[in-house]
């Protein structure tokens, strides 16, 4: 009977002590074990997804706009602002205690039709960006911490791409837009976004020739988004040396677009294996943990990974490829990746 006994409580600890493993293991999210802020660009439709909406809450404490806050959605005719996609994701980041980052004021990738169709001159141009940008900036001010206001603006020689903004503003026009924002907000945080950085070293050098450049003249700038749509293949110490770079400018630092592609051939119907979400495991374990190390503490605006889940993925569509970057799943169950998010952390 005493037999007996001893058995029956060393069943009931030994349960408890896996109940608590479970809970405290559950407990355990990206956001709990980030020393700096951990954020992910979000599509508010998609929130009606609970399990997405509950995702994007537990996991991360700050929220970039995927697509809803750029010109041709939130400007979509001259006299017409549509501020409800960038609305419900601040609602949302309010309700949950997290940052709102600003994604972006001028791209050119995202120019509604009537820009493209705009007929004036170089006066009614500047007067149609800085409005742009007063109206934007003037309705989140307070609300968004941080804002990209020009993004992608250099090609990877280093040059100033050839865009519509180039060819009716003139060559300054990036100065003057940051102007223009911090005209209308004093207080938010003005970043310059760009990708490949770490492998186009013309681009990185033109990016940092601007900084100082603007720092000359008085230009208010606080930081530089590096995008970082990666593959596991992309050497460590190119992204190491980039980091070290632009943290040399003193400003902040913003790892803005993440995500690790793991079929950078662009094979249209790539299996993955588990050695390829291992080695994707490892790569976002090491430039999380780049990020750390290299990145003094003042100067961490964040990680920002590009999304959720792999079926949110803008990747499959850009490469006509199976590819699968991010540490959810299309169920949205936690991948190896999300377990190297974690290690790089910690
Ligand atoms: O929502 C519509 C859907 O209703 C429609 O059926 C479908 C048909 O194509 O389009 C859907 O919209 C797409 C949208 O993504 C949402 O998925 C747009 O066509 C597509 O152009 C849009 O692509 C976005 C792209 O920027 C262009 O704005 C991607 O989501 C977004 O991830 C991508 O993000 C950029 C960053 O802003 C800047 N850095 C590079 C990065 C990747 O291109």
């Amino acid at each position: 009977m005493i037999r007996f006994l001893f058995l029956f409580m060393m069943l009931l600890a030994m349960a408890q002590t896996n109940h608590a493993q479970t809970v405290s293991k559950e407990a355990v999210t990206l956001k709990s074990v980030a020393s700096f802020p951990l954020g992910a660009a979000l599509n508010p439709k998609l929130l009606n997804n609970a399990l997405y909406g509950r995702i994007a809450e537990r996991e991360f404490s700050s929220v970039t706009a995927e697509n809803h806050l750029k010109m041709h959605h939130i400007h979509p005719e001259q006299n017409r602002y549509d501020w409800s996609g960038g609305d419900a994701l601040i609602a949302f980041a309010q309700r949950n205690g997290q940052r709102l980052h600003g994604h972006t004021l001028l791209w050119h990738q995202a120019v509604p039709k009537w820009v493209r169709e705009f007929q004036g001159d170089s006066t009614a141009w500047e007067q149609l960006i800085k409005e742009h940008i007063q109206t934007v900036v003037g309705h989140y001010k307070g609300r968004i911490a941080a804002w990209d206001v020009v993004n992608e603006a250099f090609e990877e020689d280093g040059s100033l791409r050839k865009t519509i903004w180039l060819e009716h503003l003139g060559p300054d026009y990036i100065a003057r837009c940051f102007r223009y924002a911090r005209e209308a907000d004093p207080d938010v945080k003005l970043f310059y976004n760009d990708y490949g950085q770490e492998s186009s070293p013309g681009k990185l050098t033109a990016m940092l020739d601007m900084v100082a450049d603007f720092k000359r003249r008085g230009i208010p700038i606080d930081g530089i988004g590096l995008q970082m749509h990666t593959n596991i293949r992309h050497p460590d110490r190119q992204i190491e040396n980039t980091l070290r770079q632009t943290v040399n400018t003193g400003l902040l630092v913003h790892i803005s677009e993440l995500d690790i592609r793991i079929n950078p051939d662009k094979k249209p119907d790539l299996v993955p294996t588990d050695a390829l979400w291992q080695q994707q495991k490892q790569k976002f374990a090491s430039i999380v943990r780049m990020y750390k190390t290299v990145v003094p503490k003042e100067q961490q605006h964040g990680i920002t990974i590009w999304n959720i889940g792999d079926g949110d993925s803008w990747i499959p569509n850009f490469c006509k490829c199976q590819d699968f970057p991010l540490p959810f799943d299309k169920q949205y169950a936690k991948k190896p990746a999300y377990d190297g998010i974690l290690e790089g952390l910690k």
